[in-house]
């Protein structure tokens, strides 16, 4: 399988209501905008089970459904809901049997191009969840399996089981803390890797404000997310606003210029990309083309090293 190095990322497609939504979502924007995207190259989608219960699997299906460049589509499991949309946690094999059952049908397909598992939770249980994975592969219900928030201690114990074929972990210039440990054993093992929220989650868009934050809908997770709380808030605009000044000098966005920086990271294979409405498609799409300079990179890093407590490349 070869992605393109930005994906389309559907968590705020499943749209409010639930845990952990983004506030109200029109459908009509978010299949405008997935549509948005594969014109513009784009050949991947994540989404996963538990986004808006179930929603974003089915906005992704309406999508893509009937289009001739139909990109891969990645999902989730181990994240359970019921009837009460109560979450929890399972990594049981025949739990992650009938989620996979249940997502092939919401996406209408017939195979998963990529499945992951989202949570290494209950972690006693990853051998037995990692073991139902390779099962699934092996029957053509998916074609490929991967996890996500693992560390490399539970990527090794699923590694003696069955192949990993990525991770999807969470990297930002905000959030660079995979770079210790983690990206350094997916390079030396060839693990692909798919970051997420490489803007986080909105912030280093360059559009973000305070009197946004402060106006964020009750369903909207990011009200709870500390990086958009003080003190964190204030330093993680200070960064975008770089970002933004970085990004003009190329006729880019603050976007472009946060999925480039986790983009130059040699263990890192793409970005997922949330993004809400073709014009948000707009502002990020140069993202697939676009590089940081050597010294632009020691810009970000200056930044860091004196505003922010731990120091990076
Ligand atoms: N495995 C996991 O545990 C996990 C966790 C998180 C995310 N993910 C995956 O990674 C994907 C991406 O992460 P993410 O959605 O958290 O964050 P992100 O890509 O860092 O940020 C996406 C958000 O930025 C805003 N945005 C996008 N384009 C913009 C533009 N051109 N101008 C202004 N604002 C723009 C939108 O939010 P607003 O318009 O609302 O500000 C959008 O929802 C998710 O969709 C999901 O597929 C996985």
């Amino acid at each position: 399988m070869e992605i393109t190095p930005i994906g389309i990322g559907a968590w705020a497609m499943g749209g409010g209501e639930w845990t952990f939504g983004w506030g109200p979502q029109d459908d009509s924007q978010s299949i405008a905008a997935i549509h948005a995207a594969l014109d513009r190259g784009v050949n991947w989608i994540d989404t996963a089970a538990v986004y808006g219960l179930g929603h974003s699997e089915e906005v992704v299906a309406r999508a893509v459904g009937g289009r001739s460049n139909r990109p891969y589509t990645f999902t989730k499991c181990s994240l359970v809901f019921n009837d009460k949309r109560e979450i929890s946690n399972s990594l049981k094999a025949d739990s992650i049997r009938r989620e996979c059952e249940a997502s092939l049908r919401r996406l209408k397909v017939d195979t998963i191009d990529l499945y992951q598992i989202h949570w290494p939770n209950p972690d006693p249980d990853v051998e037995e969840g990692w073991g139902a994975m390779a099962k699934l592969k092996a029957e053509g219900k998916v074609r490929w399996i991967g996890v996500s928030n693992f560390n490399v201690a539970q990527i090794e114990r699923c590694r003696a089981i069955a192949p990993i074929t990525s991770l999807q972990p969470p990297y930002s210039a905000i959030s660079p803390e995979v770079e210790d440990e983690i990206l350094p054993y997916c390079e030396k093992n060839r693990i692909g890797v798919i970051v997420y929220s490489p803007m986080k989650s909105g912030l280093l868009t360059g559009t973000m404000t305070k009197a946004r934050v402060a106006k964020f809908p009750e369903d909207d997770f990011r009200r709870r997310a500390p990086s958009f709380k003080e003190p964190e808030l204030s330093r993680n605009l200070e960064l975008a606003e770089l970002m933004k000044t970085i990004g003009a000098r190329h006729n880019r966005s603050a976007g472009e210029v946060a999925i480039a920086w986790t983009l130059r990271h040699p263990a890192v294979t793409a970005a997922i990309v949330g993004v809400r409405s073709p014009g948000q498609v707009a502002g990020v799409i140069g993202a697939i083309d676009f590089r940081l300079t050597a010294a632009e990179i020691a810009e970000i890093a200056a930044f860091r090293q004196q505003r922010m407590s731990t120091a990076i490349s």
